[in-house]
């Protein structure tokens, strides 16, 4: 199975996702601050896959530490947090990680317990983090696969695929399942510019299981959908609003306006910590902005003149009259999506 990070020997092993496809380079990171680097320059990146690595990042801030008193414990605690907060904005799971661990550091100081027993349970609280994020997904997979008509042609945005999570992927989780299920004809991948993760990880994965794919330009979905080409849409998701109202890599709006136009199914894949009880609709999810020259550029190659201004808002919202069901690890949400999100809400 892809792994797209790992803990061993003190260090967090990140497959560097902004070299593939061409090269495997697995980075081995030992300090915090590195991690939080990697985080924002998209080396670790995909929502499940940022909480996961913070929650590995939590690990590496606290465990070359010699402690001189109790307060300063704390105050470590508190820096690593807010470092990796700042890492990006979008993606609920990071927050979300990040909580977990803040809860079992409570514990455990509560507890009395020393400071190598508390390295320990913040260890074993991020691996269980993993652990549940790969059993998740295989459930979303085999809920989501079901949903698919035999024979489809599935069109994915992005990439929500074993990189972007703990492993095996959501939306591309769906397609894994429906592909051993022997539903699938064959995924329809978009590029996703400005950084292509469409083109250069979906595919990637898609090639290292044999799944039959073409990839497309974000620009041929509209027409490949009026002619009869999409089966469906299935995409990940960044952060869900109480609504339903869902964050995702910009285009994903664009590909549900087609979706409902041409009457195509459009389904979110994504584990529960995607859902935001703080945020009733949309509106409140703070969206990435990221630099203009993602845009005016390719991998350092200038596309636009000289001195061109552009725009580069990372992510988009989906309103929920167009999604046709969310698929989570506690089952396929269906509109009224308010009400069932509220029902799998703790
Ligand atoms: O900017 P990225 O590459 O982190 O954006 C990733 C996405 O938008 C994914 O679709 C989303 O995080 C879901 S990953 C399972």
């Amino acid at each position: 199975m892809i792994t797209p990070i790992s803990y061993r020997d003190g260090a967090v092993e990140l497959l560097d996702q902004t070299r593939l496809p061409q090269e495997a380079v697995v980075l081995k990171i030992r300090e915090f601050r590195e991690l939080a680097r990697a985080i924002r320059e998209l080396k670790v990146r995909g929502a499940p896959a940022i909480g996961l690595a913070a929650a590995y990042g939590v690990v590496l801030g606290l465990q070359n530490l010699e402690l001189e008193d109790e307060a300063q414990l704390d105050r470590r605690f508190q820096e690593v947090v807010e470092e990796l907060k700042r890492t990006r904005p979008t993606a609920v799971n990071l927050f979300w990680a990040l909580e977990r661990m803040a809860r079992a550091f409570k514990e455990s100081r509560a507890k009395g317990l020393g400071l190598a027993e508390l390295k320990r349970a913040l260890l074993a609280e991020a691996e269980a983090i993993h652990r549940e994020d790969i059993e998740a997904n295989k459930r979303i997979g085999r809920l989501g696969a079901e949903l698919l008509p035999e024979g489809a042609t599935v069109l994915t945005h992005c990439n929500a695929g074993a990189l972007a999570t703990g492993g095996y992927g959501t939306a591309l989780g769906v397609v894994r399942s429906a592909w051993e299920m022997g539903r699938l004809r064959k995924v329809l991948v978009s590029e996703t510019r400005p950084l292509l993760q469409g083109a250069r990880l979906t595919a990637w994965e898609l090639e290292q299981e044999g799944i039959p794919y073409e990839l497309i330009t974000d620009g041929m979905a509209g027409w490949l959908m009026a002619r009869g080409e999409v089966g469906a849409v299935v995409v990940g998701a960044d952060r869900i609003a109480r609504n339903g109202d869902t964050a995702n890599k910009i285009g994903t709006y664009s590909l549900a306006v087609l979706a409902h136009h041409h009457k195509i199914p459009f389904y979110v894949a994504a584990p529960s910590s995607t859902l935001d009880p703080a945020c009733p609709t949309g509106r409140e999810i703070p969206l990435e902005e990221r630099s203009p020259e993602e845009v005016t550029t390719i991998r350092g190659v200038r596309l636009a003149p000289a001195g061109a201004s552009a725009r580069n808002p990372a992510f988009d919202v989906t309103p929920h009259e167009m999604i046709s069901a969310i698929i989570t690890e506690r089952g396929v949400l269906r509109p009224p999506l308010a009400e069932a999100i509220a029902d799998v809400l703790p």
